[in-house]
């Protein structure tokens, strides 16, 4: 049902953890499952993510997806961030079964939250960034119909 990926992302997650004084911290949650995500940026003053750490109460595809979510940004631009979306995460993993699909989205949403605060404590605008939402499920049912 897994991939051997994902497995791995979820017996040995990366970057599990918080950094002081992070650059940006998000969190969110979905209401419908309860899970909840923290994710921690380092940014540097080049705009460099030099590191990025996880906290996640939630299920093994969330476990697994903020691993390698974390993974995938870290050493990226903040612009280079955004383009990790949740198919992204998906396709690195080699694939979620499609009732897990929309775990991938709380690993999205998260490191948007952690830019929005990055982005709202230095005063700047990062082009292309929504405002992220504090409960996906507000966005899950657009994005399941997708798949
Ligand atoms: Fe809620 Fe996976 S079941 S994030």
């Amino acid at each position: 049902m897994y991939s051997e990926k994902v497995m791995d992302h979820f017996n040995n997650p990366r970057n599990v953890g918080e950094i002081e004084n992070a650059s940006g911290v998000g969190t969110v949650g979905n209401a419908k499952c309860g899970d909840i995500m923290r994710m921690y940026l380092d940014i540097d003053d080049n705009g460099i993510i030099q590191d990025c750490k996880f906290k996640t109460f939630g299920c093994g595809a969330a476990v697994a997806t903020s691993s390698m979510a974390t993974e995938l940004v870290k050493g990226k631009t903040v612009q280079e961030a955004l383009q990790v979306t949740n198919k992204a995460v998906m396709e690195a993993l080699d694939g979620l079964p499609p009732v897990k699909v929309h775990c991938s989205l709380l690993a999205e949403e998260a490191i948007h939250a952690a830019l929005w605060d990055y982005a709202e404590k230095h005063n700047i605008k990062i082009e292309g960034l929504e405002k992220p939402v504090n409960d996906i499920s507000e966005k899950e049912e657009d994005v399941e119909e997708d798949y």
